[in-house]
């Protein structure tokens, strides 16, 4: 584990392969890439990092926005180095990876978005966000976390992962207040990243769960009609998690495009 900003940054796998840049989702942690780590390890760098504020990186005052966000992504990157490393997140992973690649065209040599979506929020779901801080304040933050997490799944794949569903679940909930908070309100405030997406030269691989409600397929299929070098792939009986409740099939899907770069 390495130290970049206070950020904790897991760097492994194959130090000769190409590099994948794995960015996690909301109020999780990097540790969501286990499947992906574990079998990419072999032939590619895999480099992942707890968002400030989740994980082992530390809250600091909580104060976050994407444009803070990505100011992070681009510090690991230009530290470690990476060269064109291929960016990889889901949802509110993917918003830092959408807004990144906008402002940094050239910087990468592929780009997987995952259960995620370009748009910015609107009013309803700025209010939700805004409860959700209310609920935090009131309650601490384990059962708002507890219920986030639980909605992400599909329900067949909480009855299929079993334990494994358990210790995730956990993990999410060691995140701390100010640290969830803080993802809350820089996903608030994100900007929209559609008019982009046209724009994007690398080649984009989308992934999303058939039954995903937050990002359903329909909303990922848009996004990838408007991105010219794309394909886009629906992972069955599986919910918002893709890369961890079906990561045999997300980890063929990868592999299938990654071989193509
Ligand atoms: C995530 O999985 O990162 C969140 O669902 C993103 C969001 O709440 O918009």
């Amino acid at each position: 584990m390495k130290e970049i900003k206070d950020l904790k940054v897991y760097d492994s796998g194959n130090q000769n392969g190409k590099v994948i840049l794995f960015v996690h989702g909301f109020p999780l942690t990097s540790n969501m890439w286990k499947n992906q780590i574990e079998y990419f390890g072999k032939d590619y760098r895999c480099v992942s990092y707890d968002i400030r504020g989740l994980g082992n990186s530390a809250a600091g005052d909580g104060q976050f926005t994407m444009e803070s966000f990505v100011d992070d992504l681009m510090e690991i990157t230009s530290t470690l180095p990476l060269d064109k490393p291929i960016l990889c997140g889901l949802s509110m992973g993917g918003y830092i990876a959408l807004r990144t690649i906008e402002k940094f065209p050239d910087t990468f040599g592929g780009l997987i978005l995952m259960d995620t979506r370009s748009d910015a929020d609107g009013n309803e779901g700025k209010l939700k966000r805004s409860a959700g801080i209310k609920r935090i304040n009131i309650e601490g933050p384990i059962p708002f976390i507890s219920d986030f997490v639980q909605n992400c799944f599909y329900k067949e794949s909480i009855k299929r992962l079993g334990e494994k569903y358990i210790s995730f679940l956990e993990e999410a909930k060691k995140n701390n207040a100010t640290g969830v908070k803080g993802s809350l309100l820089a996903m608030l405030s994100r900007t929209d990243t559609t008019e982009s997406l046209s724009k994007i030269k690398v080649p984009v691989l989308l992934i999303g769960g058939e039954f995903d409600t937050l990002t359903p397929p329909p909303v990922m299929k848009l996004m990838a009609d408007k991105i010219p070098n794309s394909t886009f792939e629906v992972i069955p009986d599986c919910g918002h998690l893709s890369p961890f409740e079906r990561g045999d099939k997300v980890n063929e899907v990868m592999e299938k495009f990654l071989l193509k770069l």
